[in-house]
């Protein structure tokens, strides 16, 4: 099912500030200087609705949110509701998150990193697709400081187990903890707009928090151009390599996942 286009954010508003294409980052990017008070910066992969960033930059304001996104919509949207909201603690990049975490973040440079409800991504063909992949975690695990805490949320049985096992594999984390749900206070009282409508719907969500080890990250930042993520082609199958390289604009890096089987 293609998914429905999201709303378009006030014309009026200046969505400068907060949203950031990942081309026009450096390499390597250092996420503080984003913004103008310093804190402990916090990573939010696939921010959809923009609904974690929005109330967690509000709730903590001497912490710093950026939250990546693929959808260029979507990064609109939310880039919208954090302007329409004053927050100067919280951005978003539209982009690959396997591009940003894989290859331009730093060592550490993280106190946090949230996935709620990835694409699943159904058919066998397309797993490698998935997010949660043990390449992408392994990369989580550089960039995270030691004792920073990686939150999983899915409604899908199958990929938590997948992504706890594939964390295990890096050698990174902790023992993952279950994290628990909050009784919600009022209508958007949820951690993101997939966990509302999961948990209206009655059905089950798995949540892991998977605290990064101190035990040193021997993996390196990746100086490949393809995405740890095994990041979705573009919707144009024109070029049969799209990926960035000398003289070639990085447009994978925004690229839009295809509409169908992301299973969402
Ligand atoms: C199923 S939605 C969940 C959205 C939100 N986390 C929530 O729980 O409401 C998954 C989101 O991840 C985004 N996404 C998928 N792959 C991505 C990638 N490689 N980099 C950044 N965002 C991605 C999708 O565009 C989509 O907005």
């Amino acid at each position: 099912m293609p998914r429905r286009p999201p709303r378009k954010p006030d014309p009026r508003l200046d969505l400068s500030s907060h949203l950031l294409p990942l081309a026009a980052l450096p390499e390597p990017f250092d996420p503080a200087t984003l913004f103008r008070a310093a804190g402990p910066v916090e990573l939010e992969v696939g921010s959809g609705k923009g609904l974690f960033l929005t109330s967690a930059a509000t709730a903590a304001p001497d912490r710093n949110f950026i939250g990546v996104e693929i959808a260029h919509g979507y990064a609109r949207l939310i880039a919208g509701r954090l302007a329409a909201a004053g927050l100067a603690n919280a951005r978003v990049i539209h982009g690959d998150a396997g591009f940003l975490v894989g290859r331009l973040l730093p060592n550490a440079c993280l106190a946090g990193m949230h996935v709620y409800f990835p694409d699943p991504w159904w058919k066998a063909r397309h797993r490698k697709r998935r997010v949660l992949s043990e390449g992408f975690l392994h990369q989580a695990g550089r960039v995270l400081a030691p004792w920073a805490i990686l939150h999983v949320w899915t409604d899908v049985e199958e990929y938590f187990h997948a992504a706890l096992a594939a964390a295990r594999a890096t050698g990174l984390f902790e023992p993952p903890r279950e994290e628990e749900a909050g009784e919600p206070n009022h209508d958007l009282d949820y951690r993101t707009h997939f966990e509302r409508r999961t948990r209206l719907a009655g059905m089950p969500v798995w949540r892991a928090a998977l605290v990064r080890s101190p035990a040193a990250a021997t993996v390196v930042r990746t100086t490949a151009t393809a995405s740890v993520t095994g990041s979705p082609p573009p919707r144009t199958s024109g070029s049969p390599d799209h990926r960035p390289g000398p003289g070639r604009p990085r447009a994978d890096r925004a690229a839009p996942p295809p509409a169908s089987d992301s299973g969402r």
